[in-house]
């Protein structure tokens, strides 16, 4: 390797985009790909078949759905950076690996539609990066359309996030009077819809416009500069050390369709946004640049074609550098192996050969070694990362064997595919029903299809709803409280909780019993 490995780990910048479905995630993607000359042309990431991210045979949900497997980590190189973008799943394929990615990355970048502002699924997501405490960059997209306003945007942001925010730069009108943004960070006027060598409008020292200009006299030039005044004056202040701990969001505004602004965000995210930090580990924190490859999997994608059993692990690195061949131990069972059968997720052919080292995401062939939060480590080292947390379910399904003879497959399928992460489990107090937990409906389909397939076992799902599950503080139980409205059940650690059917009967029970303390570990943090 040319560079050290401390300079390599440097460069890494591995993040995630968290939004909700339709505010241009997809989109935003291939910009940044672009720039990073990974693909050819914008608008390849969606198609299937097309450019660099032909799709694999990998999982027939996922091919049925448009999405390739590598996609679920997406490198390029960018002024000296390495950019892993990795892949958060939305739509009908928010999982629970959608969370446990989060946990993978050192940052995050937040994109929010104009004209919807905070939705639903970002704020899921947000939660998970506040519980990490990892740096949010926000990028408010859209504004070649009208939305709301920038002050209400951010109102809402700090609001509904509970989070500061600070503008990097400032729109001047939008939608059809989109005239640009006025950049606060590079003190210059970044202008829409002009030719791109007049694309920036240097500023003086006093933040105004040099000489004269047409704009000066514009009604909405004028508006952006009393808005960027009142923000100087009452907003907060610009912080590394808030944008580093997570509690202050440096926010970005443009329209990532029509390309703008997103080069301007990728350049000072680059300068802002954090490498590989440490990571704790049962031994202590491990520095990302020292020897000793180590790591940790974050993700398990199971093959849904029956002929290939084998699945994909995906493996955070945290220290040192990967090498194909290489003896790790994996420290949940302290075996020791080779690393022979791996896989790079990277943004073409070429980059295979290149060196993978913290940040960076590899992909191990697997079949049935790794647990979700498995640590690997070189040689005969023994560490441990962190456990990674449990992620509240919100849907539930009560299931069973629809082969009584079959129990035996069942029960060894269901408890398999517990272990692995691909699902939680529950069990009723007295008939010890089977509950299963997800975040989204997809962790249910690849639980059926892979219980039918690799243990021969057809199951019936009967879904239960959408819960409200709640933990009780003491574990102290009463089996007398426990209720259609609200289920009482207990966790695969024996912890006993509550699935309550709605708000409503989450709050009509806590006022019927104000001693039963119940929490969302989500929310603990
Ligand atoms: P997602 O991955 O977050 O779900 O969003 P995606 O990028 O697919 O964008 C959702 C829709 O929003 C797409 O339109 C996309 O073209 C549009 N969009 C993204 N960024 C901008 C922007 O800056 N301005 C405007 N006006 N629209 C934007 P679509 O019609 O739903 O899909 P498509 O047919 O264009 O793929």
């Amino acid at each position: 390797m040319a560079k050290t490995l401390k300079a390599e780990v440097e460069s890494r910048r591995t993040f995630a985009i968290i939004s909700h479905p339709d505010a241009g995630k997809t989109t935003m993607t291939e910009k940044l790909l672009y720039f990073g000359g990974a693909i050819r042309d914008a608008g390849t990431v969606k198609g299937k078949k097309t450019g660099k991210y032909a799709t694999s045979d990998w999982m027939e949900i996922e091919k049925q759905r448009g999405i390739s497997v590598t996609s679920s980590v997406m490198q390029f190189d960018y002024d000296g950076f390495r950019i892993n973008i990795l892949d958060t799943p939305g739509h009908q394929d928010f999982s629970e690996d959608t969370y446990r990615t989060l946990m993978a990355v050192d940052s995050a970048v937040m994109i929010i539609d104009s004209a919807k502002g905070i939705e639903e699924q970002t704020l899921k997501l947000f939660k998970v990066c506040r519980m990490r405490g990892i740096p949010i960059f926000t990028f408010i997209n859209k504004l070649d359309r009208q939305g709301r306003t920038p002050l209400e945007l951010l109102a809402e942001l700090e609001e509904v996030l509970g989070i500061e925010s600070y503008p990097m730069n400032w729109p001047i009108g939008m939608g059809k009077e989109f005239y640009g943004i006025y950049d606060r960070y590079n003190n210059r006027i970044e202008q829409f819809r002009v030719d791109e060598d007049q694309r920036f409008l240097e500023l003086g020292e006093d933040g105004e416009i040099l000489g004269d200009h047409p704009l000066k006299e514009s009604g909405l030039y004028t508006q952006a500069l009393e808005e960027i005044m009142l923000l100087d004056e009452a907003g907060n202040e610009f912080s590394v050390e808030k944008i580093n701990n997570g509690t202050l969001s440096p926010v970005f505004f443009g329209s990532a369709l029509t390309n703008f602004g997103v080069q301007t965000f990728l350049e000072t995210y680059l300068k802002f946004a954090p490498s590989p930090q440490p990571r704790m580990t049962n031994e202590g924190e491990i520095d990302p640049a020292s020897e000793g490859f180590s790591g940790f999997i974050f993700k398990i994608q199971a093959n849904m074609n029956p002929a290939h059993r084998d699945r994909i692990a995906f493996v955070r690195i945290c220290s040192g550098q990967f090498e194909r061949g290489m003896n790790v131990t994996l420290a949940r069972t302290g075996k020791q192996f080779k690393l022979s059968q791996s896989t790079q997720f990277l943004a073409d052919d070429r980059s295979t050969v290149n060196a993978a080292v913290s940040g960076d995401i590899i992909g191990l062939y697997d079949t049935g070694t790794y647990q979700i939060g498995d640590t690997i480590s070189e040689g005969k080292k023994n560490i441990h990362y962190e456990k990674l947390p449990q992620f509240t379910p919100e849907l539930f399904v009560r299931v069973t064997a629809k082969n009584v003879m079959k129990q035996k497959s069942f029960h060894k399928g269901v408890e398999q595919l517990v272990q692995e992460g691909a699902i939680q489990l529950y069990k009723t107090y007295r008939m010890e029903d089977y509950i299963l937990g997800a975040v989204g409906q997809l962790q249910f389909e690849v639980f059926e299809h892979r219980m039918k397939n690799e243990y021969n076992s057809d199951v019936i799902m009967e879904s239960i709803g959408s819960k409200i599950a709640r933990w009780i503080e003491n574990d102290k139980i009463d089996e007398t409280l426990s209720s259609q409205r609200s289920l009482l059940v207990k966790d695969r650690f024996d912890k006993p909780l509550f699935l309550f059917e709605n708000d409503f009967a989450l709050r009509w029970f806590q006022d019927k019993n104000p001693d039963i303390k119940l929490y969302n570990p989500m929310d603990e943090h």
